[in-house]
């Protein structure tokens, strides 16, 4: 038996697809370390709860030495009593044809009802991901519902896209990704994200001076922005274990700290490099040790650079104008 006491550690929509893949890494301690015991606080939607049933009994099966409870429920005040981490992940993926701006009708009102759930029920230290698209603006609506939890707790998932990034360098440069390093993601988690490389180096060689300038400007980028959508045409399905592995990066890495290094994260904007104060917005982030969250303030940046980030904002403060309503 470990000697650390257990964390509280919410999923929601913990039945679907990410949460399937999601579940059995955080059980395993692949995100908050080998020793540290957690009890999982999963929530579904009445329809959900039988599929929910079936993920307990497997987790009950994996017989995870971590795992020190489940609570399984389709009620957010008792998913979030007392919870330190949060992965807010129920809501609907979009489909074929969609952007996933659309699904915000549908999904950003989840949010109010979760927000406030938190702000009722959470742990003073709650840390919480929005992964449920539009990630970004359901994030804002979570941390606007929660007045009481301070905003920096409030996080939006842009790590996948990150991921995605060091992904399509390494297999250009034909390396692996552990050679990939200093690329961030900045603004919306949709194609107006700039993917930036101007730091990035593979095999400490500069990224800029070694690929085209053409392939990083159109293809590498399109890649990048457009990925969700490729992943659904191809499977008929939106990203399940590459999003869930990017929630875990996301989480690990503010639990652990970083080491100096930025990460890309987006979190409610002070107003750095001009984004309107309030927006869910990516940029370089440094988690801290004390689990405090330290935006690069200095990054320069290019003319172009500048140009995708104010269009990036300009698109999510029409989001933000969009739920008025709902902050
Ligand atoms: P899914 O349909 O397989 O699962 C979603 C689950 O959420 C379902 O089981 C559903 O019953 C449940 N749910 C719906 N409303 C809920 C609510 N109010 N409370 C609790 N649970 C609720 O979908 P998925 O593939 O797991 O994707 C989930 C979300 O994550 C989608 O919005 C998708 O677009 C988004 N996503 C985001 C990223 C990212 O990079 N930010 C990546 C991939 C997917
Ligand atoms: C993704 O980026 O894969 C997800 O946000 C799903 C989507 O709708 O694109």
């Amino acid at each position: 038996m470990s000697a650390k006491p257990a964390i509280r550690v919410a999923v929601t929509g913990a039945a679907g697809n990410i949460g399937y893949s999601l579940l059995w890494r955080i059980a395993s301690g692949n995100c908050f370390g080998a020793d540290q015991p957690v009890i999982l606080q999963l929530l579904e939607i009445p329809p959900g709860m039988d599929r929910l049933n079936g993920v307990c009994m497997e987790l009950t099966d994996s017989a995870f030495p971590l795992v020190h409870g489940i609570v399984a429920t389709s009620d957010a005040n008792v998913a979030f009593d007392g919870v330190n981490q949060a992965f807010l992940v129920g809501s609907r993926p979009r489909g074929p044809g969609m952007d996933r701006s659309d699904l915000v009708a549908a999904n950003g009102p989840i949010f109010v009802g979760q927000g406030k759930a938190l702000n009722d029920n959470a742990a003073d230290d709650v840390r919480v991901i929005v992964v449920g698209n539009p990630c970004n603006t359901n994030a804002l609506i979570a941390n606007a519902n929660a007045p009481d939890i301070p905003d920096d707790r409030f996080t939006a998932m842009t790590r996948l896209d990150h991921n995605r990034a060091m992904g399509q360098l390494a297999a250009k440069a034909g390396r692996p990704v552990a050679d990939v390093e200093g690329v961030i993601v900045w603004g919306n988690h949709s194609p107006t994200m700039y993917p930036d490389v101007s730091k990035a180096t593979v095999q400490g060689k500069s990224v800029v001076d070694t690929f085209d300038a053409d392939w990083l400007g159109s293809e590498f980028h399109k890649t990048v922005s457009t990925r969700g959508k490729a992943i659904i045409n191809a499977r008929g399905a939106s990203s399940a274990a590459s999003a869930a592995n990017a929630a875990l990066d996301h989480m690990r890495d503010w639990w652990t700290g970083t080491n100096g290094k930025p990460v890309s994260m987006a979190l409610p904007s002070k107003g750095w490099y001009g984004i309107p104060e309030g927006l869910m917005f990516s940029v370089p982030t440094i988690c801290e040790a004390d689990g405090s969250l330290t935006v690069v303030e200095d990054w320069e940046l290019s003319d172009h650079a500048k140009a995708k980030i104010a269009a990036s904002a300009d698109e999510l403060l029409k989001e933000r104008a969009a739920v008025a309503e709902l902050l």
